[in-house]
């Protein structure tokens, strides 16, 4: 039955009863009801690590700031944050141990985005694609151009590398062969040296933030360092307008973390609105992303042994009425909603439940 399922029939014709019934192995844990409630007068949603631009951008918000304003003021303290090392200053670098940054706005009522890619120097991306998106006549600028841009606006150039990231690099670079000429500290009996890549797993890490204002507009911020140890010059999902955020001021907004490469192919934040534009619920249209990510993985290097992904990907919505939802692959994925009274901490709804990847 799933295998004779089309994915237009899917997108089209699935009822949230079939939807649970046909398409999900796992029951989401989350009630999407609880979540879809009176209608929001604002409401601001981030990835996991939001904690604090939820906190940020809903006060800004409240005070009756213009929700780009708020989101990018928000995400701008997790880029300062040396401690996280997904985004901004202190985030992982790439293989040749320097950080690259890409990210994304869009502004609801002006239907206006702007994007950075792989911009070295400059700790907050997401002001950079703020101002690509208001004083280019382009949506993405990438490396040199955009830190030309950057400079010529009066953005200043700093190291990102913090001694924590590039001892992790470091670490990351000697263990990734044993026939390669660096060497991690080792005793004269160890054999094998340079084998403990498991230790220092590459990561995905991202911000993504996006907000109802007082005014009923929308608007979106997606921030990141990348993939950690990227080949130079790689470029994720985050500063793709259409796959790692996206929005519609008349029906909402999506955006996403996780492995970039699997949402590129897929480009589910332009979906994910979509879908919700037709009726579906952000958690319900999230789900459907996570299921469009799946269906398009067909690498075996990139499926585990019982057929579903090694990796994940998280997805986050809000929706005109100011409903929100968030769901991933795989179960343990947690979000961030400040819905104007408190800031929380949610389970994602997800697909397959995490045993382990
Ligand atoms: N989702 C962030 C990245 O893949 O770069």
């Amino acid at each position: 039955m799933k295998q004779n399922l089309s994915r237009r029939n899917f997108v089209k014709g699935s009822t949230l009863a079939g939807l649970g019934a046909l398409l999900i192995p796992q029951a989401s844990k989350t009630e999407p009801t609880q979540r879809k409630a009176e209608v929001r007068t604002a409401v601001v949603i981030a990835s996991s690590n939001g904690l604090r631009a939820t906190a940020k951008a809903m006060e800004m918000v409240q005070s009756g700031s213009d929700a780009l304003d708020a989101v990018v003021a928000g995400v701008n303290i997790i880029e300062d944050d040396p401690n996280d090392m997904t985004v901004g200053y202190g985030g992982l670098p790439n293989e040749d141990g320097v950080v690259e940054l890409d990210a994304s706005v869009m502004h609801g009522p002006t239907h206006r985005c702007g994007a950075v890619a792989s911009l070295r120097n400059i700790k907050n991306p997401s002001k950079v694609a703020r101002v690509v998106m208001e004083r280019t006549d382009h949506v993405l600028l990438v490396g040199e151009g955009a830190l030309k841009f950057a400079r010529m606006h009066g953005f200043k150039e700093e190291n990102l590398l913090t001694e924590e990231a590039r001892d992790m690099w470091v670490k990351w670079k000697e263990n990734l062969s044993t026939q390669d000429d660096y060497l991690p500290p080792h005793s004269v009996d160890v054999k094998n040296i340079g084998s403990k890549l498991d230790e220092v797993m590459q990561t995905y890490g991202t911000i993504n933030c996006l907000a109802k204002d007082l005014k009923g507009n929308i608007s979106g911020v997606t921030t990141t360092s990348g993939l950690s140890y990227k080949i130079a010059g790689r470029v994720g999902d985050s500063p793709i307008i259409g796959a790692g955020l996206y929005l519609d001021n008349e029906i909402g907004a999506a955006g996403s973390t996780g492995r970039g490469e699997a949402n590129l192919t897929s480009c589910n934040s332009v979906m994910i609105v979509e879908w919700m534009g037709q009726g579906k619920s952000p958690e319900e249209a999230c789900l459907m992303a996570c299921k469009r990510v799946v269906d398009h993985t067909k690498m075996k290097r990139l499926l585990k042994d019982d057929g579903k992904p090694n990796f994940n990907v998280t997805f986050y919505a809000i929706n005109k009425r100011g409903d929100y939802g968030s769901a991933a692959i795989w179960s343990n994925a947690t979000f961030i909603v400040h819905d104007g009274v408190t800031n929380s901490k949610l389970d994602s709804a997800y697909l397959f439940k995490r045993t382990e990847i």
